[in-house]
């Protein structure tokens, strides 16, 4: 069983099948780094906003040109990093678990996401703990590894396993570059992950060599470049033009890597996996 259809995008023969996805996204119209939650952040340093929001551009065509769906929600004002959709819930077959951020900087975001899953018909749960989305979050097969550490509170994973019905797996993250999740490990298909071990305590290091034996391991460099904030729909990954290394390795084991330069974005410490929360629809079958 596995959280979504397996429509393939491609033709018979290829190396690894696609899954179509939805995606919803924010422009980054409103977007700059006027505080610092996390140490990718300097507020005295320039950011070019012209260049942030073309580089969001090319992010979005690139998932259009692979045949996905994406979806746009407003952006606000006065909410900088609400380009980071990721951050805005969790979204698995047809029910949304709506979010509560750490800082009050990114708290107005929580309803404004809650608002639009509900206008597009998800059903929406609240959230009960600090939880960041799929920021911390992320679905691999039937599983849902789960951080914490620096932004989602231990409690939301419990409540996390009560609202989806799934095992949840508690992953300490230890390092605060890598400070959610999806920065630190990035989910390849239904049954692989890539990861940087250190980025975790050394008993959930032990956790994932266990669960994924196979998984490709990421070096300090490619995650320094947030090559792991990547997104992947079981054969394209769609990651951080300069993580090279990252890149190489991927496609050594068959995936079609497309890289993508968010440098802008990434003043505030978000890459491409950021920017994207992935809509899971109900299943028709269930
Ligand atoms: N400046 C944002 C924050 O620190 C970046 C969020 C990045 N999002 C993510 N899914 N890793 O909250």
């Amino acid at each position: 069983m596995t959280l979504e259809s397996t429509t393939v995008l491609d033709g018979p023969g290829t190396a690894r099948p696609a899954v179509h996805r939805r995606y919803l996204m924010c422009r980054p119209t409103y977007f700059a780094v006027e505080y610092a939650i996390n140490p990718w952040m300097d507020p005295g340093a320039p950011v070019d906003p012209a260049l942030a929001v073309r580089q969001w551009e090319t992010l979005r065509r690139t998932y259009l040109d692979l045949g996905h769906t994406v979806e746009e929600i407003e952006p606000l004002p006065g909410l900088p990093d609400m380009v980071f959709a990721a951050n805005g819930a969790t979204v698995i077959d047809g029910s949304a678990l709506a979010v509560q951020f750490r800082d009050p900087e990114r708290a107005d975001e929580a309803p404004a996401y809650a608002g639009w899953l509900d206008r597009a018909g998800f059903e929406v749960y609240d959230a009960k703990h600090v939880n960041e989305g799929e920021g911390d979050i992320l679905p691999v097969g039937d599983l849902l590894l789960a951080g914490t550490g620096f932004r989602t509170s231990h409690a939301a994973h419990a409540h996390l396993q009560e609202v989806f019905g799934r095992p949840v797996i508690t992953l300490q993250l230890v390092d605060p570059r890598f400070y959610h999740l999806d920065t630190a490990l990035c989910v390849l298909d239904d049954a692989t992950v890539a990861y940087l071990p250190e980025a975790f305590s050394p008993g959930s290091q032990a956790t994932l060599r266990r669960l994924f034996p196979d998984a490709v391991l990421a070096t300090a460099a490619d995650a320094e470049v947030l090559g792991l904030n990547a997104v992947s729909d079981g054969r394209h990954v769609v990651l951080p033009a300069q993580a090279t290394g990252l890149s190489a390795a991927l496609r050594d084991r068959g995936y079609d890597t497309i890289g993508v330069d968010l440098s802008e974005l990434r003043k505030a410490g978000g890459g491409p996996k950021c920017c994207t929360l992935v809509l899971r629809e109900r299943e028709a079958s269930k």
